[in-house]
């Protein structure tokens, strides 16, 4: 059902206003932990609350935050010269990921546009626990008033006391720098996301080693979603237990998730875990238009998978989209009624991939382009009626090896998921 957990301040509050931020609670998680003589306490409930990513990889965010302050420093200090002079200090870094780049996804957007100090306030909070003293936000470029909102809540938390050296006590500093995209979806992958702040181009590294070990200039670092750093300061201040009353045992609190396409009322809508995705399209997002009959879902986003209208029941959690071979990705619901052209979603998704391609690795460079004119061989001379189609059994056979090549071989997540959506629609007969 729908609940307002984490977006209890958006449309309530003034963003802009710092003074509207703490009249509705806001810096007490920070308050309590730099009140708090002892502190581990903190990242065990994290843990213990169960909560995951919500970038789409669903890594425990508590075992994240563990290992980073467990990580040995990576290397002597003071730190190399390639590192620029006002981020050798940092024994860590806390990195909030809002390249949010992911096809109908804009959930992030939301959060920073309606509630900018509550990220800025987690990231503190992650700050102090992980004894880091710069944080970045890496914002996606097309967002201009993301931007804006951000860049005045930063210098207003600075004047205040909440960024900078002495926050809240004597032994705390930390400040945050915004680092703007530039349209690459590759950038979204944490490794690519880090050289790109180091001014190289955004290509990802080889893993392990893995961010929490050696992350931005080769520090331990905690890298977490928009919407996961939004759940912070209500775990911070109410605990695992409190949290735990939302969702279900083995996707505890709630998801904002992105409903885009054929349906009436498309939007951001917060659920509980384990809410029936038929709930959010026909209760939430108002249904389909009249006349109009359900013809597939695409659900995480371009690195998602189709769902069958009869799957519509599944609840919305981890776990029940796991067991039909599902992914809660980041959170995107894209509804396709009777008139969409599945030929032509199946021919989109594959050249975002072509396109979107870093290039590093050859599975993926050389795949995703393959993928793609297996697809435009199979629907050439259909243009007019691409949903009625002979497929020839090789061609087929072909783009399911092309895909579970990109999938074994390939070095990062944009080419281990770059068929998942497309082969789901042949296995599901969605375009036969
Ligand atoms: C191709 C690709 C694009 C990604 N884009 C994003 C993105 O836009 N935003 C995001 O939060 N995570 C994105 N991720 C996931 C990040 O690599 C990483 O898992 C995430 O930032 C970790 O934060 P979380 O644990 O809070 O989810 C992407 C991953 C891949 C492979
Ligand atoms: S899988 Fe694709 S995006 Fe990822 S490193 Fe290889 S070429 Fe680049």
């Amino acid at each position: 059902m729908e609940l307002k957990l984490i977006t209890a301040n958006l449309g309530k509050i003034n963003p802009s206003s710092i003074d509207d931020y703490l009249a509705h609670g806001g810096y007490r998680a920070l308050q309590r932990v730099c009140d708090a003589t002892e502190t581990v306490s903190f990242t065990h409930d994290l843990k213990a609350a169960g909560l995951v990513g919500r970038g789409g990889a669903a890594f425990s965010t508590g075992l994240k935050r563990e290992m980073a302050i467990r990580a040995e420093p990576t290397h002597p200090y003071p730190a190399p010269e390639w590192i620029p002079e006002r981020y050798r200090y940092s024994s860590s870094f806390v990195v909030c990921n809002a390249d949010e780049s992911e096809p109908g996804t804009f959930k992030d957007r939301l959060l920073l546009e309606g509630d900018p100090f509550c990220i800025i306030e987690a990231m503190t909070i992650t700050a102090f626990l992980a004894c880091a003293t710069v944080g970045f936000i890496y914002l996606r470029g097309e967002y201009p008033l993301a931007y804006e909102r951000l860049t005045h809540a930063l210098r207003v938390a600075r004047e205040r006391g909440y960024l900078g050296k002495r926050i809240l006590r004597d032994d705390f500093a930390f400040d945050i720098e915004i680092r703007r995209g530039a349209g690459a979806y590759i950038c979204g992958e944490e490794t690519a996301l880090f050289e790109s702040i180091e001014g190289k181009r955004g290509e990802p590294r080889a893993k392990p080693p893995f961010p929490t070990d050696k992350g931005l200039f080769q520090r331990p670092t905690i890298i977490n979603n928009v919407e996961t750093f939004a759940n912070i300061p209500f775990i911070t201040l109410e605990g695992a237990q409190a949290y735990r009353r939302y969702g279900t045992k083995q996707s505890p609190g709630t998801r904002i998730v992105c409903v885009s396409g054929a349906a009436q009322k498309p939007g951001a809508y917060e659920i509980e875990m384990g809410t029936p995705l038929r709930y959010v399209i026909e209760e939430l997002a108002g249904g389909l238009k009249p006349e109009r009959t359900l013809q597939a879902i695409l659900i995480g986003g371009a690195a998602g998978v189709f769902l069958k209208p009869d799957e519509i029941d599944v609840p919305l959690a981890f776990e029940s989209l796991d067991a039909i071979g599902a992914t809660f990705g980041s959170g995107a619901i894209v509804v396709l009624d009777d008139t969409a052209k599945m030929w032509g979603v199946l021919l989109r998704l594959a050249r975002f991939f072509r396109n979107e391609s870093c290039g590093k690795c050859l599975p993926c460079q050389i795949g995703t382009q393959r993928q793609l004119e297996i697809l435009e061989r199979m629907t050439q001379g259909r243009s007019r009626k691409l949903e009625q189609t002979d497929i020839s059994p090789e061609e087929l056979r072909l783009l399911r090896d092309t895909g579970a090549v990109m999938r074994d071989a390939s070095l990062c997540g944009l080419g281990q998921t770059a068929s998942n959506a497309i082969l789901s629609a042949f296995d599901k007969k969605l375009i036969l």
